[in-house]
C-alpha cells in the first residue's frame, strides 16, 4: 500500500509527447540523432509517443539493470503494429508469458554449442563460394551480397536448405524487412503494403519447404525439424501457421543482423589502417597455412575485440520494445501501465562514464587490461538482455568471425570514392549506397 502511494507521487519522465496520433514516430524513424538529441535535452529517461503509445525511452547501465530485474513482473513484449503484423502472432518476438518461455526452451536445443560448432564446415564452404564470387566481380555493392551470404548461412543452419544466389528469396526478405518499422498503412505503394505482400509470398515458400520436410521419414535436427516435433505448453503440436512464422522470424533475425555487422566491420577496417594491420598480424601469427577450425577461431582474441567494438558502435538491433503490464518505478520516475518502454542500448554504448572516447572505433577498449564494458554490468548489450536476450548470438558470432578471418587472411578491399557511407537505420543499419568496394585477393 505504502509503496503504491509513494509510487503514485513520483513524476513521469520529462519529455514531449509530440504530435497527436503520430507522436514522435517520424523523428524516431527518420532522424538518426533523434534519441541522442532528446537525451541531451531531457536526460537518460524521457517520455515521448511512438507508434500510437506513450513511451519511455531508457538509456544507461543502471536503468537496463532495473528493467531486466523487473521484467517478469512489469513488462512484456510490445512491438509496433507494423512489426507485429509482418511477423505474426506465432513469432517468438511477439509471444508472451508461458508460450514465450516454452518456445525459448524449444529453441535452446538448436543453439547448443555442439550443434552450432557442427555448422562450421557448411559456413566455411558458403563463405568460400561468396569470396570466389566477389573476387570474380572485382567491384561490388557489398551489403546486398553480405545479406545474401548471411541468408544462405541461416537457411542452411536453420532449415537445411541451399539457397546460393537465390535472388528472389533474398529480395522478398529485403522488401518485407523494409516494412518492419513503417507507418502501418497498407496500400500497394506504401512500404508496409509491399511488405505485407512479401510476407504472403515468403510464407507460401516456407510452407512448401515444410511440406517437403514432412514427406521425409525423419523430421531432422535443425530448427525446422525441432519445431515439427515440438509440443506447446499444453502438450499439443505447434500449428502450421506458427511453424511458418517462427521460421520466418529466425530466418530474418538470423541474417540481416549479421550482414549489417559484417558491413560495418568492413567499413571500419577500411577506415582504420592500424586496426586492420593488427587484425592481419594476428592471422599471420596464428599461421596462414593452418586450416581454420573452431579451436583456432577461439584463439583470435584481437578479432574478437574488433567484432565486439563494431557491435558497440553500430549494433544492428539498437533497442528493444516492451509493454508495461503493471505500473512501476524506473530511476525515480513513474512508468504507467500500458506505456511502451524502449531500452535503447545503442546510446548506452556511448556512455562516457563507461567508454573512453566512445565516438572512436577502438577495439583495444575490450583488451583484458582495459575491459571497459566490465566496469558496469549491463553497459554492453548488443544482443539485448533479460528474458528476450538473442538466442542466436553464439551462432552469429561464429559465422561473423569465420568470414572475417577468411577476409583478413586472403583479401583486401578499397572503398569506392564518392559514395554515401551514412547509415540507413531500419530494419538494421546499412550504408545508403550499399557499400561499394573494389575487392581483390591480397598480393602474396
Ligand atoms: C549480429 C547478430 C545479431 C544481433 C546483434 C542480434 C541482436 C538481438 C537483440 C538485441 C535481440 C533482443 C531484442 C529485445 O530485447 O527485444 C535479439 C533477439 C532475437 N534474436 Fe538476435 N541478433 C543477432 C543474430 C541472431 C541470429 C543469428 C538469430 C537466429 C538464428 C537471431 C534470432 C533472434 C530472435 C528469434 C530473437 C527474439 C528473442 C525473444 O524475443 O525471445 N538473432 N537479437
Amino acid at each position: 500500500m505504502t509503496a503504491t502511494i509513494s509510487q503514485r507521487s513520483l513524476p513521469l519522465p520529462p519529455g514531449n509527447l509530440g504530435l497527436p496520433l503520430l507522436g514522435e514516430t517520424l523523428n524516431f524513424l527518420y532522424d538518426t540523432h533523434y534519441v541522442e538529441k532528446r537525451q541531451k535535452q531531457y536526460g537518460s529517461i524521457f517520455k515521448t509517443s511512438l507508434f500510437g503509445y506513450p513511451t519511455a525511452i531508457a538509456i544507461g547501465a543502471e536503468t537496463n539493470h532495473q528493467l531486466f530485474t523487473q521484467e517478469k513482473m512489469h513488462l512484456t513484449s510490445r512491438w509496433p503494429e507494423c512489426t507485429k503484423a509482418l511477423l505474426g502472432t506465432g513469432s517468438l518476438l511477439i509471444q508472451t508469458g508461458n508460450a514465450h518461455q516454452n518456445r525459448r526452451k524449444i529453441f535452446h536445443k538448436v543453439f547448443q554449442p555442439k550443434i552450432i560448432e557442427q555448422s562450421f564446415s557448411s559456413i566455411e564452404s558458403i563463405s568460400r563460394s561468396y569470396l570466389d564470387k566477389w573476387e570474380r566481380m572485382g567491384t561490388l555493392s557489398w551489403f546486398p551480397e553480405l545479406s545474401k551470404f548471411s541468408l544462405d548461412v541461416a537457411c542452411k543452419f536453420l532449415i537445411s536448405l541451399d539457397t546460393f544466389n537465390d535472388e528472389h528469396f533474398s529480395k522478398l526478405f529485403e522488401k518485407w524487412g523494409d516494412g518492419l518499422f513503417s507507418i502501418p498503412i497498407s496500400l500497394p505503394w506504401t512500404k508496409f503494403g509491399r511488405a505485407l505482400h512479401c510476407r504472403k509470398q515468403l510464407l507460401i515458400r516456407i510452407e512448401k519447404i515444410i511440406t517437403e520436410r514432412q514427406s521425409q521419414q525423419h523430421p531432422g535436427q535443425d530448427l525446422l525439424g525441432i519445431l515439427l516435433q515440438a509440443q506447446d505448453e499444453d502438450g499439443n503440436k505447434l500449428s502450421l501457421q506458427e511453424v511458418k512464422e517462427q521460421v520466418l522470424t529466425f530466418l530474418f533475425g538470423g541474417h540481416d543482423t549479421a550482414a549489417s555487422t559484417l558491413t560495418s566491420m568492413c567499413i571500419f577496417l577500411a577506415q582504420s589502417p592500424e586496426v586492420l594491420a593488427n587484425a592481419r598480424a594476428e592471422q599471420r601469427q596464428l599461421g596462414l597455412e593452418e586450416p581454420l577450425t573452431v579451436e583456432r577461431l577461439k584463439q583470435m582474441n584481437y578479432l574478437e575485440q574488433v567484432l565486439k567494438e563494431v557491435l558497440r558502435v553500430n549494433p544492428p538491433g539498437a533497442f528493444g520494445f516492451r509493454r508495461v503490464t503493471k505500473e512501476f518505478e524506473l530511476n525515480g520516475y513513474r512508468i504507467p501501465q500500458d506505456w511502451t518502454v524502449v531500452y535503447y542500448f545503442k546510446r548506452t554504448h556511448q556512455d562516457t562514464s563507461v567508454y573512453k572516447q566512445p565516438e572512436c572505433f577502438d577495439p583495444q577498449r575490450f583488451a583484458p587490461e582495459r575491459a571497459e564494458d566490465k566496469a558496469k554490468p549491463f553497459s554492453y548489450l548488443p544482443f539485448g538482455g533479460g528474458l528476450r536476450e538473442c538466442p542466436g548470438k553464439e551462432f552469429a558470432k561464429l559465422e561473423m568471425k569465420l568470414l572475417a578471418a577468411m577476409l583478413l587472411r586472403e583479401y583486401e578491399w578499397e572503398l569506392e570514392p564518392g559514395q554515401n557511407l551514412n547509415f540507413v537505420q531500419f530494419p538494421t543499419p546499412y550504408p545508403y549506397d550499399g557499400l561499394r568496394v573494389k575487392f581483390r585477393r591480397l598480393a602474396s
